[in-house]
């Protein structure tokens, strides 16, 4: 359904408008950020940022409105985008959706009570559980081996759930993934309200869904409680600019205003927030223009891809939707892994792609990009693909990634204990060998993709350290571990 809204009320931008009559005023500053406005700042950071950008960047000051209690150009930027998004209530985040994330648990939870969610889920979901002390239920996403990718919560995982644990508090869903796979929103919204639990949207990936029909809807349109996007990962916002939108009646707005209180910054910057108001009326103004043409430049790459025998590209599947501008290629036809390619892509042809996992490399196309970076693009590819792989299997990177993908994904572990009783717990370090059976006390994540393979309360099993020695051992980043030789571990007392 096209999306109605005032056309001519979108093309203002109060927030941006407002700190650029700031910085015309011209003041001489005594307040925060301390550069006063870029006269402090490091010749290095002046060079970078700019006298302007400098000049813009401030927090609150008089008549500057208040992200906390906004009551006017804060206020009317985020009715904005409201209005536009299809919400009732729009707050911007300058913390990214990973705040937006906890704020939604936190407002919608309480400790001990229970939440239904992908264990497939973004960390952020995972500090959700510890600061609300809930629950989880978890519901285990289908994988595609295949691919070598997981892939969005089903709706009858949700139901079977549902029907064992009817008190749950609320569902936490993402979609979509970073792979661009997208769970079956519009039944598991109509789920969520007949069981009349309050439905959590991850939607990080998909701020710009709904602007065209060749997208995905947002989670919006079929009536989620409440609604995280990301709009620094495809629109024009600046990094961490993300917003957090509410509908329904099942989760009170005060809840999130209050969860956001404690967890957004009190100096929240003005250039992000300003940012996330020329993004809302960039996509209201030219966004059907903007997403068509990228839509379009991501048909012709992607069937240009499926012609290459060399590589391998995520098609929609049977049971869930994609984002069609989300490039997932294997080079596993060839020989090369994820990693590896991306490796290539960024040293070789100065082509930086968003994230590699073992098999597949992921592409972001947004109107920011045109035919010259899509011909780029070709060219690299097409350049690897007519070289023998002799220089792979030299640095001897291919075999063990091989390995791991034969080993397959462990699966998750069994929960012992809630993520804030773990959390909370005293703790001790074990040799690894030692703590098999016992609850690990650390949040034990890959990135990418950035899912968590072990969560605090979660049992410590061998296969799982086996798992990560493998990992570790292909270049794949552990974050969290508190022994990055993978010796020792955490595990609660
Ligand atoms: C599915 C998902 N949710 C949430 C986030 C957190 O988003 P942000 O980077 O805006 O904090 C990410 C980050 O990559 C993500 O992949």
């Amino acid at each position: 359904m096209p999306r109605t809204f005032d056309r001519q009320r979108q093309e203002r931008a109060p927030l941006y408008e407002a700190l650029e009559a700031y910085r015309a005023e011209a003041n001489t500053p005594f307040h925060m950020p301390g550069h006063m406005q870029g006269r402090g700042a490091a010749p290095q950071l002046r060079q970078l940022m700019g006298k302007r950008a400098l000049a813009c960047d401030i927090t609150q000051v008089l008549d500057m409105d208040d992200i906390h209690r906004p009551a006017s150009y804060t206020k009317e930027a985020q009715e904005l985008a409201a209005q536009y998004f299809g919400a009732r209530q729009t707050w911007f985040l300058v913390n990214g959706s990973t705040c937006g994330n906890q704020a939604a648990l936190l407002a919608a939870l309480r400790p001990s009570g229970e939440v239904i969610l992908p264990r497939c889920a973004h960390r952020s979901l995972q500090a959700g559980l510890i600061l609300s002390g809930a629950y989880p239920i978890y519901a285990s996403s289908p994988y595609d081996q295949e691919a070598g990718v997981s892939l969005p919560v089903e709706l009858e995982e949700l139901e079977r759930l549902a029907k064992l644990h009817p008190q749950a508090l609320a569902w936490a869903v993402t979609s979509v993934t970073p792979y661009g796979a997208c769970a079956q929103m519009e039944g598991i919204c109509q789920a969520a309200q007949s069981h009349g639990v309050p439905l959590l949207v991850d939607e990080a990936w998909g701020p710009h869904f709904g602007v065209i029909p060749q997208l995905p809807p947002s989670a919006l349109e079929f009536g989620a409680d409440c609604v995280v996007q990301s709009c620094h990962k495809l629109l024009g916002a600046l990094s961490q600019g993300s917003m957090l939108h509410w509908q329904g009646e099942k989760l009170a707005p005060e809840r999130l205003n209050l969860a956001l209180r404690m967890l957004q910054s009190t100096s929240p910057s003005y250039l992000i927030l300003a940012s996330l108001d020329l993004a809302r009326r960039q996509l209201a103004l030219d966004g059907e223009r903007d997403w068509l043409r990228t839509w379009k430049l991501a048909l012709e790459l992607r069937q240009w891809l499926n012609r290459q025998p060399g590589f391998r590209l995520l098609e929609r599947g049977s049971a869930w939707d994609y984002d069609p501008t989300r490039i997932v290629i294997s080079a596993l036809p060839l020989g090369i892994d994820g990693v590896e390619l991306e490796r290539t892509l960024r040293y070789r042809f100065q082509i930086q792609a968003e994230m590699s996992d073992l098999a597949n490399v992921v592409l972001v196309l947004t109107p920011a990009h045109g035919e010259r970076e899509i011909e780029l693009l070709q060219k690299a590819l097409s350049t690897i693909a007519s070289e023998p792989h002799g220089w792979i299997s030299r640095e001897g990177a291919a075999a063990p990634l091989r390995r791991v993908a034969q080993m397959g994904f462990p699966g998750f572990p069994q929960l012992l204990l809630t993520p804030r009783q773990a959390y909370f717990s005293p703790t001790r370090s074990l040799p690894w060998e030692e703590a098999f059976g016992l609850p690990c006390a650390e949040l034990i994540t890959p990135y990418p993709p950035g899912i968590p393979l072990i969560c605090p309360g979660e049992r410590l099993e061998r296969e799982h350290w086996l798992y990560l020695r493998e990992l570790q051992r292909v270049g794949i980043p552990l974050d969290g571990l508190s022994d990055p030789h993978l010796e020792r571990v955490l595990v609660c007392a």
